[in-house]
């Protein structure tokens, strides 16, 4: 497995293998590697001829208050769990290389921002689209994959791509969950065993808005609280949103019919952690 930190190097690797008729799959992560990651790996080892992951804790998608120097880091650990994956190379560049004193240029799209995680988060998806934008042009993949626990990332890139005309295919998968149904990420590093063990409250809410729509419930506002309701019961947990919406706009819907996503924002203590299921009605 290749490492690369130089952006020009980069560029360059990525260019010989378009010259030699390879496919590129990229896999962009803020390291802290965990199955969800390796999940995507897997795929776009089956569909390209190259996989390369990127490994950068972008400083511009964390707020002031939010946890960019606590984030966790092992380069050591990520190296080994994406080579043993199958990835050919890792890009990891520095903060210096990809913010220089004299950055001026931000990416945004609008509308699907400023709600959900976008509501609590301001300045969040600006940092994720620009960082994106500039990994997609100094790699040029053919295909660049996404997990679905971040739904509204996904939903966010995608039309960034369509709107700016990145000829690059955005893929997202299933979210990848721990044994007891909490859903993978690099932030669930921070939580106590006691936290843990409270959380397994997100997806056990989902797995019973699912069941309660099933048996014939589409009234989003009852859903809602029940889901509310359920997640209440636990002290630690406090809600930032609960929401119910359509799976592509992003729209707050009131009645439950076509595809529907049922997304969640939680922190426990200083954690905050987000999950959703998508329903097609
Ligand atoms: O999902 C993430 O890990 C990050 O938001 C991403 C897409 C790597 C951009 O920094």
């Amino acid at each position: 497995m290749i490492i690369i930190k130089q952006i020009k190097s980069m560029s360059r690797w990525a260019k010989t293998q378009k010259n030699k008729g390879r496919t590129i799959g990229f896999v962009p992560t803020m390291g802290y590697i965990h199955e969800g990651h390796l999940s995507l790996v897997r795929k776009a080892k089956k569909d390209c001829d190259r996989v390369v992951m990127s490994i950068f804790v972008n400083p511009i998608q964390f707020g002031p208050k939010e946890d960019f120097k606590r984030y966790p880091r092992d380069s050591k650990r990520d190296y080994r769990l994406a080579k043993s994956a199958g990835v050919d190379l890792i890009f990891y560049p520095s903060t210096k290389d990809m913010y220089p004193d004299n950055f001026l240029t931000y990416v945004s799209v609008t509308g699907l921002t400023n709600i959900l995680c976008g509501r609590s988060r301001p300045d969040h998806f600006k940092g994720v689209t620009t960082v994106v934008t500039k990994l997609f042009n100094i790699i040029a993949p053919d295909i660049a994959y996404f997990g679905q626990k971040d739904a509204q990332q996904a939903i966010v890139i995608k039309k960034m791509a369509e709107d700016l005309n990145f000829p690059i295919k955005i893929s997202v998968l299933p979210t990848v969950r721990e044994g007891g149904g909490l859903a993978m990420s690099s932030r669930n590093t921070y939580l106590s065993a006691s936290e843990r063990y409270d959380a397994l409250v997100i997806n056990r809410a989902l797995k019973s808005a699912k069941r309660l729509i099933s048996s014939g419930e589409l009234n989003a506002y009852m859903v809602i609280s029940h889901i509310k309701k359920l997640i209440k019961q636990k002290k630690s947990v406090r809600i930032d949103y609960v929401e119910v919406v359509d799976m592509n706009s992003l729209k707050k819907i009131n009645k439950i019919s076509g595809g529907v996503l049922i997304v969640i924002a939680v922190f426990i203590g200083k954690t905050r952690l987000i999950d959703n299921i998508t329903l097609k009605i």
